[in-house]
């Protein structure tokens, strides 16, 4: 059963395992030197992933006891973010084909400069660039931004829906011949490079961008909206849809309702990949599986993880008592998210701490602790359910998380041909079109 795969990645000290700074695995300190993010890209290289990504966001976490100490001191999900796109730059140096994929915010990104960063890593990497399109719901990106409050949900995807026609018509402004490079001194053709004049409630932009047109024409767009009016901005505009689901069931509906929402817009459905999350656990045995499991959610801290869930759902967890329920509790940020864990909690009587202890251990990411027969049955049952196109497969932690998926999970899926033993493109946009 072919399936797609890409990395989740955070320049920093965590990924949705909050405990990966400091699990005895990872590399102290790497998320600081290029050599572990090198390491990283290569081997998920040499795994024919489709593509690494770089989730992002634009402060630390100053919800939780509204100041920024409690997240710093613990070292939450938010305390450390390298600035995905230098980096991408950086990784597209030592790697040839897998795609390069980062996060940027509509609602703090102005589209002119956006898309020379795109198009620049698009050039540079011959045609891997991918965006992760994120709206920012978190009160600390409004703070350091400028803005009183963070814009309406609306109206954040109002401006979204401008952004990625300005930045789509700018990546267009140049025809794809109309660099001549000509020996008469010819450098290129002015009738195929058009301003773009844009004027709406948003941006004014005249253009052309001062770049020419890229190998992909523009970045393959990634998108993780679970609100109605998200998914229907991914359903418009997203190539790859990333989500978490904790269960076969709820990925099958999240699946089914974006492929039609695709339909509705006009698209064929198998134009969006839906990619699941998932944290796997790989070991020679099911029982030395379970122990890696454990040894990784015993570092999860129940603070650390309140305070990164304050941040995402832009709400002072502080001001609960720890053994308090969350069915009553209401959210203005990641909404979706905080749904599924008030599901849960209601259903395994979690209190506040108890969520935060799980929040920290994956953000509600689904963990799979087997032999790599074990792993790759999981994922292929997914698939072939029709739960998900493929995965975002996301580590415990760095650089072993994946040394250990590539080395075991790769090789069993490749032997059963759900995974590709050779990139066969040249594009990241190629890598999705065909069957992995
Ligand atoms: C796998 C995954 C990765 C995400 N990465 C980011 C990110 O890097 N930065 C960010 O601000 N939001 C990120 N989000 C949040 C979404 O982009 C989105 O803002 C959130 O789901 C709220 O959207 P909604 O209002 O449509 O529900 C991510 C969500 C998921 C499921």
């Amino acid at each position: 059963m072919p399936m797609h795969l890409a990395a989740f990645l955070i320049a920093g000290n965590a990924a949705h395992s909050q405990g990966l700074w400091r699990h005895p695995a990872s590399t102290p300190g790497g998320f600081l030197q290029l050599d572990y993010y090198r390491h990283v890209a290569r081997t998920l290289e040499r795994g024919r992933f489709d593509l690494l990504f770089f989730a992002d966001r634009l402060a630390v976490s100053t919800r939780y006891g509204e100041h920024h100490a409690h997240g710093i001191a613990v070292g939450d999900q938010d305390a450390t973010r390298l600035d995905p796109l230098p980096l991408l730059g950086a990784l597209a140096a030592v790697t040839r084909h897998i795609g390069l994929g980062a996060t940027r915010s509509t609602t703090y990104s102005q589209p002119y400069s956006l898309a020379r960063e795109f198009a620049t890593l698009d050039h540079l990497s011959g045609g891997r660039a991918a965006w992760n399109v994120v709206t920012s719901v978190n009160q600390g990106e409004a703070d350091n931004f400028g803005l009183e409050q963070t814009l309406p949900h609306d109206v954040r995807y109002d401006r979204a829906d401008e952004f990625l026609d300005v930045t789509h018509k700018l990546w267009r402004s140049w025809q794809a011949d109309a660099l001549l490079l000509a020996p008469d001194g010819r450098y290129a053709d002015a009738a195929r490079v058009a301003a773009i004049d844009h004027a709406g409630p948003h941006f004014k932009v005249r253009g052309p961008l001062n770049i020419p047109s890229t190998p992909q024409r523009s970045p393959v767009i990634i998108q993780a909206g679970s609100s109605d009016r998200g998914q229907d901005f991914a359903a418009r505009w997203a190539e790859v849809v990333f989500n978490i689901q904790p269960d076969l069931a709820r990925m099958q509906r999240f699946y089914d309702d974006l492929k039609g929402r695709a339909q509705r817009f006009g698209r064929q459905p198998g134009e969006i990949k839906v990619l699941s999350a998932v944290m796997p656990f790989v070991a020679g045995s099911r029982a030395h599986a379970e122990e890696l499991r454990e040894q990784s959610n015993a570092l999860a801290d129940p603070l650390v993880g309140l305070s990164t869930l304050s941040s995402h759902m832009n709400v002072d967890f502080s001001a609960h008592a720890l053994d308090a329920p969350l069915a009553d509790m209401q959210v203005s940020g990641i909404q979706g998210l905080f749904k599924l864990l008030q599901e849960v909690s209601s259903q395994r009587q979690l209190t506040l701490a108890d969520a935060g202890r799980l929040y920290a251990q994956g953000v509600l990411v689904p963990q799979v602790a087997g032999t790599a027969g074990d792993i790759a049955d999981w994922l292929e049952h997914i698939v072939a359910e029709r739960g998900a196109d493929g995965f975002v497969i996301t580590p415990a932690h760095l650089p072993r998380g994946f040394d250990d998926f590539v080395a075991h999970v790769v090789p069993e899926l490749q032997r059963r041909g759900s995974l590709r033993r050779q990139y066969s493109g040249r594009h990241l946009r190629q890598h999705l079109s065909r069957p992995a």
